[in-house]
């Protein structure tokens, strides 16, 4: 694992577009795994940036996300599908069609991750991005979850939902399930690109890095990709 530190949010952000855009100048038709939440803002901001400037396009491109909550509409302002265009998807040349994400609104939700499944096992992810929950999770495997878990329907944990209901008006609006990508999925990422910042995320920091291998803090998988860059900012890395 190879870790990056940075002084901010902006330097980090600064430094995971770089390693996409310079895997796009090399691979235009690379394979992306896209995460959602605060962490890759600034990264996806920077890479609307890099678009406008025509240092890069992504018109070849194709992406898979992580995870998306099950039982709100595609066009929810929370949901996964609307985050990703609101953030990045709107303001770029990508194609609908080469943009994946699992669908929480299928009737069939065992099916869907079939589906969604089938369709990693032949993505070839060039570079997964990914954030950190406070409990280590990622995606949304939750502690427990066994490391050879694949695309799978997730009761989310209190912790979870406590986390994410900033994003709705009370906890009783987040929802209580959602469809991810298993660790076995994550792994099979040919470079996975982990990115956390603020002291809120300093203890998972420290048990990513340090921890023991365990399903108790999912992250901790990590240290046995034989590509993962880590990269944090100052505060994130006070317990190092
Ligand atoms: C998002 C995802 C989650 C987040 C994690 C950190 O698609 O799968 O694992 O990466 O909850 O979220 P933030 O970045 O909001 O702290």
């Amino acid at each position: 694992m190879k870790i990056i530190r940075t002084k901010n949010y902006q330097e980090l952000s600064k430094k995971a577009s770089e390693l996409i855009v310079a895997l796009l100048q090399k691979k235009p038709q690379a394979t992306l795994g896209l995460a959602t939440g605060s962490s890759p803002l600034g990264l996806y901001q920077n890479l609307i940036n890099h678009y406008n400037n025509k240092d890069i396009s992504f018109k070849n491109v194709v992406t898979y996300n992580l995870d998306e909550y099950c039982g709100l509409p595609r066009l929810h302002p929370q949901s996964y599908y609307s985050f990703m265009y609101q953030n990045l998807f709107s303001h770029i040349d990508i194609k609908d069609e080469n943009v994946f994400l699992p669908n929480g609104e299928a009737s069939d939700l065992e099916a869907e991750c079939k589906n969604y499944n089938a369709l990693l096992d032949k993505a070839n992810i060039d570079i997964q991005i990914l954030g950190i929950g406070s409990n280590g999770h990622i995606g949304f495997n939750e502690p427990g979850t066994p490391f050879s878990q694949e695309t799978f329907i997730v009761e989310l944990t209190s912790k979870t939902r406590e986390d994410n209901k900033r994003f709705f008006s009370s906890l009783d609006e987040v929802p209580t399930k959602a469809i991810t990508m298993g660790i076995n999925n994550i792994m099979q990422a040919k470079m996975i690109i982990l990115i956390a910042s603020g002291k809120g995320k300093a203890e998972a920091i420290r048990k990513l890095i340090n921890g023991p291998v365990s399903v108790d803090f999912p992250a901790s998988i990590l240290q046995k990709h034989p590509h993962t860059i880590v990269i944090i900012d100052e505060e994130a890395s006070i317990l190092l």
